[in-house]
C-alpha cells in the first residue's frame, strides 16, 4: 500500500510547486527531520488538483484497495492566517481548522472511492469527523484505533508504544543512536491488538503494522538490527490467537530456531539480553541475582568492577551474590554470548 503524505510533511512538494503552500513560498527541502508549520494549503483549487493528479498516477502502479493518504503531524497554523484557507472555511460553513483538514481528507476519499479505492491514515484524520469508508491507521498509541472501530471504522493498529522498531531494544549506552526510548522483545510480543475492543467491535480490526522510520538509520544492515528478531514477536500478534501465544515457548523453543537461521544467512540482528538483571542503580549491602540466559545454549558473562565482560570472564552461577561494604558501590555488568558467539547488549546495574 502505497501513503502519499498529506496535508503535511509535503515541504518537498512545495519547494517544486511553492504555489500549493498558502505563503506562496519560496521554500527549502529540509536536510534535517522534523514537522515543518509549512503545508499544502487547504483552501486552493490547485492543491487538489495536484494531489489528484499524484494519486491517479499512483493509482496506475499500485493495484491496492487501500491508498494512504498519511494525515499525521500537520500543523495548521498556516492555514489560520491565509486568506484562501479562511475563505473555503467561510464558504463551508467549517469552524475550526480541524474541519478543514477533514474538508481535505473526504474530499480526497471522495476522489479515491470513485477510482474503486478506500482511503486509508494516520489517526490524525479523525479529528474533525471522519467519512464512514475511511480507514484509520492507530499510531497514537491504541486509543483512536480503539474509538474508530466503535465508530465502526476498519482499523489497523500500530501503536508507537508497542510496534515503532525504531525504537532502540535496550537502555544500554552501546546501542546505536537511535531514538531515546526503548522497546524490548517481550514487551512487543505481550502486544494484543484486540485488546480493549468488544468481540463486536473486534470485526472492524483489519491487522497490525510495525513502523520502522529511517532518520537514523545510515544503512541498511542497520536497518535490519532494528527489524530482527522483532518482526518474528510482529507474526505471532499478528496471526497467533491470543490463547496459543506463549512468551516462554516464543523465546526459549522458537526464537533460538529463527537466530540459528539469521546467523547463517549472516543477517544483523538484537541479541536478547541475559534475564534476571536490568539496567538501573540499587542501593543496599547485600544484592542476590538469579540470572539466566537468554535462552537454551547461551552463556552469560559478568564483572564486578566495571569493565565490559567478554568470553573469558567468569560465567554468572545459578544465584549470584553480591556484597557491597558501607560507603561503596560495585557495577555489575552481564553479556549474554549465544551459540553462534554473538554479543547481547552489556546490562548494567
Ligand atoms: C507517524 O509516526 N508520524 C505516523
Ligand atoms: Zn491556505
Amino acid at each position: 500500500i502505497p501513503e502519499i503524505e498529506m496535508p503535511g510533511h509535503g515541504l518537498a512538494a512545495l519547494t517544486a510547486y511553492p504555489w500549493l503552500g498558502c505563503t506562496g513560498g519560496p521554500y527549502a527541502v529540509w536536510t534535517h527531520w522534523g514537522i515543518s508549520d509549512d503545508v499544502y494549503c487547504a483552501g486552493k483549487e490547485t492543491t487538489f488538483e495536484f494531489i489528484e493528479d499524484v494519486l491517479t498516477e499512483v493509482l496506475a502502479l499500485f493495484p491496492s484497495k487501500l491508498i494512504h493518504i498519511g494525515g499525521d503531524e500537520c500543523p495548521r497554523v498556516r492555514w489560520k492566517e491565509c486568506p484562501d484557507c479562511r475563505a473555503r472555511m467561510e464558504d463551508e460553513g467549517i469552524e475550526d481548522e480541524a474541519g478543514l483538514q477533514t474538508y481535505l481528507t473526504l474530499r480526497i476519499g471522495r476522489h479515491l472511492e470513485a477510482k474503486g479505492r478506500r482511503l486509508i491514515g494516520w489517526d490524525e484524520i479523525m479529528e474533525g469527523g471522519l467519512s464512514p469508508e475511511a480507514v484509520v491507521m492507530s499510531w497514537r498509541g491504541t486509543q483512536g484505533g480503539i474509538a474508530a472501530a466503535r465508530e465502526h471504522h476498519h482499523v489497523v493498529m500500530t501503536p508507537g508504544q508497542y510496534l515503532y522498531f525504531d525504537k532502540r531494544g535496550t537502555d544500554s549506552p552501546d546501542e546505536p543512536v537511535s531514538l531515546n526510548l526503548s522497546l524490548p522483545l517481550e514487551k512487543i510480543y505481550g502486544y494484543d491488538p484486540a485488546e480493549g475492543l468488544s468481540e463486536e467491535e473486534q470485526q472492524y480490526l483489519l491487522g497490525v503494522q510495525a513502523n520502522l522510520w529511517t532518520e537514523f538509520m545510515a544503512t541498511g544492515k542497520r536497518v535490519e538490527y532494528q527489524l530482527l528478531p522483532r518482526i518474528y514477536a510482529l507474526s505471532e500478534i499478528a496471526w497467533s490467537p491470543v490463547a496459543r501465544k506463549s512468551w516462554e515457548e516464543f523465546s526459549r523453543q522458537r526464537l533460538p530456531a529463527y537466530l540459528a537461521r539469521l546467523d547463517a544467512e549472516g543477517a544483523a540482528y538484537q541479541v536478547p539480553q541475559p534475564h534476571g538483571i536490568r539496567e538501573e542503580t540499587l542501593e543496599g549491602g547485600c544484592f542476590r541475582f538469579t540470572i539466566r540466559p537468554p535462552f537454551p545454549g547461551c552463556r552469560v558473562y559478568y564483572t564486578l568492577n566495571g569493565a565490559t565482560p567478554y568470553d573469558f570472564d567468569r560465567e554468572v552461577p545459578g544465584e549470584l551474590e553480591v556484597i557491597v561494604p558501607r560507603g561503596e558501590q560495585r557495577v555489575l555488568k552481564c553479556v549474554a554470548v549465544t551459540p553462534a558467539g554473538r554479543r547481547s547488549m552489556v546490562v548494567t546495574t
